[in-house]
């Protein structure tokens, strides 16, 4: 049984306008269920889950592939409708908000192979200022758009066509284009994932920044944990459907956990307060006995020895 109050407004567009000037947001999740239904069979992947995300922040979500990670931030932003329960923002149940108004408040970067614009990096960044445009582009849309291309540092892409960018440059646009949105509520579902180490690096504590500057709750999946431990302010580990584990990184991130929810063995070791995990492998097989191989490069004619 549900225990919260759900705060209605009687102008249902105004909630967005009142959640917009609340300092501090408080997103809640209370017994949420969700099952995907086909025409004769029900798969439920989301059990009772129940969480309660205050303030602007950095959060990552792991677990493996399939616990339900994507479809649990599908469920928040109203994607997909929970079987059963609610989520509420500052006791405001989201069901209340209409899509187009909540497209202001929460901003959302889809896993990257799915999108695919046949526009330019400026016109799929300006999509993001869709849900606050009025009549055609404005100068201040346009701005915004060159800010953030600026932010994820790819201006020099802003004439490119999308469709013939690298999958990492297709990331950052993406990025872009959510930030532009200028949402309270950001998800991020591997917003890294194609990003090369310096990006990974950069993309992730800017977001933990922006978080803090734009007084905005960030809410990222992430398969990379060390990357994750290192920057975000709070880890929710799910399993089984469910929330194994959740508070900060030194907390969550544990040799015990990531065996219990990854299968996986491995030592943490604790880097300027936050945990970093090697994996550990037993198997001891030697590849090398007895097993001749090699690459050999040429430069100029010259086997290549390196720089
Ligand atoms: N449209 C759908 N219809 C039926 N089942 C689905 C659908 N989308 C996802 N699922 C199933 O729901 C479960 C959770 O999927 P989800 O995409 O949320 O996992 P995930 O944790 O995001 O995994 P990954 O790390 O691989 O992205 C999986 O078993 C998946 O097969
Ligand atoms: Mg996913």
């Amino acid at each position: 049984m549900s225990t919260i109050t759900l705060r209605r407004s009687n102008e249902k567009d105004s909630i967005v306008d009142k959640l917009q000037n609340e300092p501090v947001l408080d997103v809640e999740l209370k017994n949420l269920d969700f099952a995907y239904k086909s025409r004769k069979k029900t798969f439920p992947v989301l059990e009772d889950i129940s969480v309660r995300i205050r303030g602007a922040q950095l959060v990552s979500i792991l677990g493996p592939n399939g616990v339900g990670k994507s479809t649990l931030i599908h469920c928040m932003n109203r994607i997909l409708d929970p079987t059963a329960g609610a989520v509420t923002i500052n006791g405001y149940d989201v069901d209340g908000i209409s899509i187009k108004d909540l497209a202001k408040f929460m901003g959302y970067v889809p896993y990257s192979s799915v999108d695919n614009f046949p526009l330019s990096v400026t016109d799929t960044v300006l999509m993001g200022r869709h849900p606050h445009s009025k009549w055609g582009t404005l100068d201040d849309d346009l701005r915004i758009v060159h800010e953030m291309l600026c932010l994820i540092g790819i201006e020099d892409l802003a004439d490119r066509n999308f469709n013939e960018l690298s999958a990492g440059q297709h990331q950052k646009v993406m990025l872009a284009r959510g930030l532009a949105q200028e949402p309270r509520i950001m998800f991020l579902d591997e917003p890294t994932s194609n990003l090369d180490i310096k990006y990974q690096l950069e993309i992730t504590k800017m977001l933990r920044r922006l978080s803090r500057e734009k007084n905005m709750m960030v809410i990222m999946i992430s398969h990379d944990i060390n990357i994750a431990a290192k920057y975000s302010d709070n880890i929710i580990m799910m399993h089984d459907g469910g929330i194994f584990a959740l508070g900060k990184p030194a907390d969550v991130i544990t040799s015990e956990n990531i065996k219990h929810v990854y299968d996986v063995d491995a030592k943490v070791i604790m880097d300027e307060g936050r945990p970093h995990i090697i994996m550990i492998d037993d198997d001891d097989t030697n590849y090398d006995d007895d097993h001749e191989f090699s690459v050999i490069a040429t430069k100029s004619g010259e086997t290549y020895k390196g720089p």
